[in-house]
């Protein structure tokens, strides 16, 4: 099928990728000139690891191309993907601006050539699928087109920044929602081969042992939007969760991490996304509550649980400050090194990252803040002008002279630093876990003064039964 996905971001370019690797002809559009030459020259905008690689390999198969003009890209395509962003306004609503200009411009140039497909992949507010549709009729009539024949689908995206191709090659379920049998059938058709995992897998990401096909929800416009924002709203709950659990951890001497396994192990709960830390972050968790807080308030309805949720993440993230002062009592002066940047690991994406309110308010504390990321650094200098922190080439030069060390993002290759030599070069070698991925007696052993997040320092004896 002939595809454009409008919007070359994490979630744009990765969809359009994966779908002309899966034999789709796919043009990617995008107003921002210097994207669209970045990827023509074969250059992912977004560190995403296996993006280049699909990229050339469906360029080169003739199945992908980059533009800034959808004019022959819609006039040619079955299915029209709108997948920019929507970020969030002060009120938690979501902007729709981008959605909303994006519409209109398809509206703009739809012929009478072909039936069409416009689909909602961005995370949009429950009705937005009927706006979106409003907004491409009002484009086409402003156009003087009469006779245009195009369906509505929402199909949420459910990809994890760093893991996207897999993600989108292997999901967990597809959702389409829509009311229109036409348009199921097109939607159908589209995502054969990735249901029924009938495509030869890249070398570099191999199908999972076991995958042979993927579920289809196949539901209503308004559920759909819904799916995904109660996603995304459970997994934030079930983080904070584990966290609220942390913290009633550390004041009892129990050890979080084992408590998450030992709950995790029971079917119902599952082990995943049950890891205590600082908290989540990325530009999709707290602007998808938001948003559907907002949505919730304008039917009427409190949602306690979903505010909840967002109040325990934005504790969560300073309890490091706290952490420090309690070891180091005076913070003014003291130099304070970041491991990590991102929001997560393997991404450069710093959309709400802890990181940022982290260094922020140890500097309005009179802090000194470095930080070293393998990946995120150029980025937050970019993006953060002002934010005064000293970026380091390694985390062992991060650590000269330092008071404290703070875990923010568990890349892999901190969990290979030499924690001995890291200790020997601090003034102080208080280190924070932030994401408990160091063994606390192996930190211990090699001279840290080491917290984590949740865990007991002390195993306190347990009284010998009579
Ligand atoms: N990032 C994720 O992990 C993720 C996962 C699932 C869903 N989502 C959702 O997907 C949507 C996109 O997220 P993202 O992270 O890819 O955003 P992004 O900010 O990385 O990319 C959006 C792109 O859209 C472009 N754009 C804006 N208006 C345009 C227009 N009128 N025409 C053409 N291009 C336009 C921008 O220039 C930008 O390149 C959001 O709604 C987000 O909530 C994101």
């Amino acid at each position: 099928m002939n595809v454009t996905v409008i919007g070359t971001g994490y979630v744009g370019t990765v969809t359009g990728a994966c779908l002309a690797y899966l034999g789709h002809r796919v043009w990617c559009v995008d107003t921002d000139a210097a994207k669209i030459e970045k990827l023509q020259a074969g250059q992912s905008p977004i560190f995403e690891p296996g993006l280049e690689d699909l990229m050339r390999l469906c360029t080169e198969r003739g199945l992908l191309e980059f533009t800034t003009d959808l004019t022959e890209p819609v006039r040619q395509s079955d299915v029209i993907f709108v997948a920019v962003g929507t970020p969030p306004l002060p009120s938690g609503e979501s902007n729709l601006t981008y959605v909303e200009a994006a519409a209109r411009s398809i509206g703009a140039v739809m012929d009478t050539s072909i039936f069409r497909v416009v689909v909602n992949k961005s995370t949009v507010p429950v009705g937005s699928g009927n706006l979106v549709g409003t907004l491409v009729r009002e484009g086409i009539s402003a156009a003087g087109r009469q006779n245009v024949r195009f369906g509505m689908a929402s199909n949420p995206e459910f990809l994890r920044e760093g893991s996207a191709i897999h993600d989108s090659l292997y999901p967990d379920r597809i959702v389409i929602g829509t009311e229109e049998p036409e348009t199921l059938a097109v939607m159908r058709n589209l995502y054969a081969e990735l249901g029924s995992q009938q495509f030869p897998d890249p070398s570099f990401e191999p199908r999972p042992l076991g995958t042979t096909s993927v579920p289809v929800v196949e539901t209503t416009l308004t559920s759909a939007e819904m799916i995904k924002y109660s996603a995304n709203a459970f997994l934030a709950t079930k983080i904070g969760f584990a966290n609220e659990i942390a913290n009633i951890c550390e004041r009892v001497g129990a050890d979080v991490t084992e408590v998450m396994q030992g709950i995790g192990l029971d079917s119902r709960i599952g082990t995943k996304f049950l890891n205590a830390g600082i908290g989540w972050g990325g530009s999709c968790f707290g602007k998808d509550i938001g948003s559907l807080l907002h949505t919730a308030g304008e039917y009427g309805y409190q949602a306690s649980l979903l505010e909840a949720s967002l109040l325990v993440n934005k504790r969560q993230r300073l309890l490091v400050i706290q952490k420090l002062q309690e070891k180091l009592f005076i913070l003014k002066g003291r130099t304070i090194g970041l491991l990590g940047l991102s929001f997560k690991p393997n991404t450069d994406d710093l959309r709400d990252a802890p990181s940022l309110q982290i260094a922020e308010r140890l500097i309005q504390m009179g802090a000194r803040v470095r930080a070293y990321d393998p990946i995120s650094m150029d980025a937050c200098r970019e993006q953060n002008p002002d934010l005064r922190i000293l970026y380091c080439n390694d985390a062992l030069s991060m650590a000269e002279h330092a008071d404290a060390l703070v875990l923010i993002t568990e890349w892999p290759e901190f969990g290979m630093l030499d924690l001995r030599e890291l200790a020997s070069r601090m003034d102080h070698a208080v280190l924070i876990d932030g994401r408990n991925m160091f063994d606390a007696a192996c930190a211990a052993a090699a001279g840290f003064d080491y917290t984590g997040m949740g865990r007991a320092t002390h195993r306190t004896a347990t009284p010998a039964s009579k």
